[in-house]
């Protein structure tokens, strides 16, 4: 049988501006607001095949929900990486799996000044009322939360001494806690508190070697910051050579001469609290993080090593059965008095993007994580919903439907930890369009579906920004 999900590895060009949508079911009538989704939206430059899934062009794509009504905006995120990709066909920055255009030497050149990709694919964050386009990169692109039109960028490093900032990050009592990294034959993570409008300070620095772990997102609960440190990431002593020859970050992504480590750090005094040796880990994404007794519990999807990130390849997804590393969801046990980290399983996968009622339950003992599933193939096919404490798990799917991210929206007045809503982009394969869909998140029923007016490469994180609830609902 063909490979369905491969549409979602294809561009659309297509921007649409405020198209209202059928819907079929109904949305609950308190739910009121956007749902602001960032993900690839063209995976070719010029005459280039973008590399790998991180590479693409990214794309906003926005869901206004009202009064049980939705409508659909879309835009590209017109950064310094887009604009010379469609209006001189250059990829003007070295890209996780493309490398930039211009002579060996320029790459080189760029590659020993740090000067890095804008083209934010990741996710949005909503620093003190401004929306930002986010990826691992110096800067934030200002995004009009209504047009989605890009209308500023700010340099994100600012005030820090590192090179980039990542995507993932916290927004707690409106200050955000962030990882800045610097990259080269000492390379360090930052961890830094940014309030609402003021400058960002540094709060402790992680220090490594040339081949540093790849870091994407961080725990933090009420004490501590809980930072992965994987056993893998790019050997950034080998990369400028592998630069000058035309390769890319990916080539050089590869097993450390270093043991896994959770690190726990005193978010406000910065002490290094514990270094937990684990067995060899990749995550990219925590569910949650929280303290219990003398020890730290990270809710987290585990891949066994570096193909987590280098199968993904637009190459590999494209293909009818691509190879692709399974990624369970786990928890790991820190003892901050000594001793290893213990992992149990709890929900075997594939699985990837897990969201929990993030408000309300982030950094605290909670019950419920969701994540999208898989049962066949590659993309997900199912919604998960984990509860961590009975170990059990519902599912929902939909015949030919690919989830992405399932964010939690709470009602407004919640009576339970999982009274709320999910809402996820999903692919459609078999209709050639995407959809956004509402399930009730106690009884993974389906409330909603509405289908948008064309088909979307298969995403990457969102927010919902709520009229009544303004709140973040993931990291
Ligand atoms: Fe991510």
């Amino acid at each position: 049988m063909a490979n369905t999900w491969r549409t979602g590895f294809h561009t659309q060009r297509e921007e649409v501006h405020d198209v209202a949508l059928d819907v079929a079911g109904s949305f609950p009538s308190w739910l009121d607001g956007s749902l602001v989704v960032n993900g690839p939206g063209e995976f070719e430059v010029g005459d280039t095949d973008l590399g790998h899934w991180f590479d693409a062009l990214a794309m906003l794509r926005r869901i206004r929900i009202a009064d049980g009504t939705a409508r659909y905006t879309n835009r590209f995120v017109r950064s310094d990486d887009f604009r010379a990709a469609r209006e001189e066909g250059r990829i003007r920055r070295a890209l996780p799996g493309t490398p930039a255009d211009g002579s060996a030497l320029s790459r080189l050149r760029r590659a020993v000044d740090g000067d890095f990709q804008d083209n934010p694919s990741i996710g949005v964050v909503d620093l003190d009322g401004t929306l930002y386009a986010v990826t691992e990169s110096p800067v934030g692109i200002e995004i009009d939360p209504e047009t989605l039109e890009t209308t500023g960028r700010r340099d994100l490093t600012g005030g820090l001494d590192c090179d980039v900032t990542l995507g993932h990050t916290h927004v707690v009592d409106d200050v955000q806690w962030g990882l800045g990294a610097s990259f080269g034959r000492r390379s360090s993570y930052t961890l830094f508190r940014r309030p609402g409008d003021g400058d960002p300070e540094s709060v402790t620095r992680l220090v490594f070697d040339g081949h540093p772990p790849y870091i994407h997102a961080f725990g933090l609960t009420d004490r501590y910051a809980v930072i992965p440190a994987a056993p893998f990431g790019v050997d950034f002593r080998r990369l400028a050579l592998t630069t000058l020859r035309g390769g890319t970050f990916l080539d050089e992504f590869r097993r450390r001469d270093a043991p896994a480590r959770f690190h726990v750090l005193d978010r406000q005094t910065g002490e290094a609290v514990a270094a937990v040796p684990a067995d060899p880990f990749f995550i990219f994404h925590l569910a949650n993080a929280y303290e219990d007794d003398d020890a730290v519990v990270v809710d987290c999807v585990a891949f066994g090593n570096e193909r987590a990130v280098t199968a993904l390849t637009v190459s590999n997804l494209r293909q009818d059965d691509p190879d692709l590393p399974q990624g369970d969801f786990v928890r790991f046990r820190l003892p901050l008095d000594g001793g290893r980290a213990t992992r149990e399983t709890l929900h075997r996968g594939p699985v990837e993007f897990p969201t929990i009622h993030y408000r309300r339950y982030n950094g605290r003992p909670y019950r419920y994580a969701y994540l999208a599933a898989t049962d066949r193939g590659s993309l997900p096919t199912a919604v998960a919903k984990v509860d961590v404490e009975a170990a059990t798990t519902r599912r929902w799917s939909a015949v030919g439907l690919h989830p992405g991210e399932p964010l939690f929206v709470p009602s407004p007045s919640p009576s339970a930890e999982d009274d709320g809503v999910l809402l996820s982009l999903a692919l459609d394969a078999r209709g050639d369009r995407s959809v956004v869909c509402c399930l009730d998140a106690g009884t993974l029923t389906e409330l909603a579906r509405a289908p948008l007016p064309h088909r979307l490469p298969y995403g990457f994180h969102g927010q919902f920004y709520g009229e009544t609830d303004p709140g973040r609902s993931m990291a």
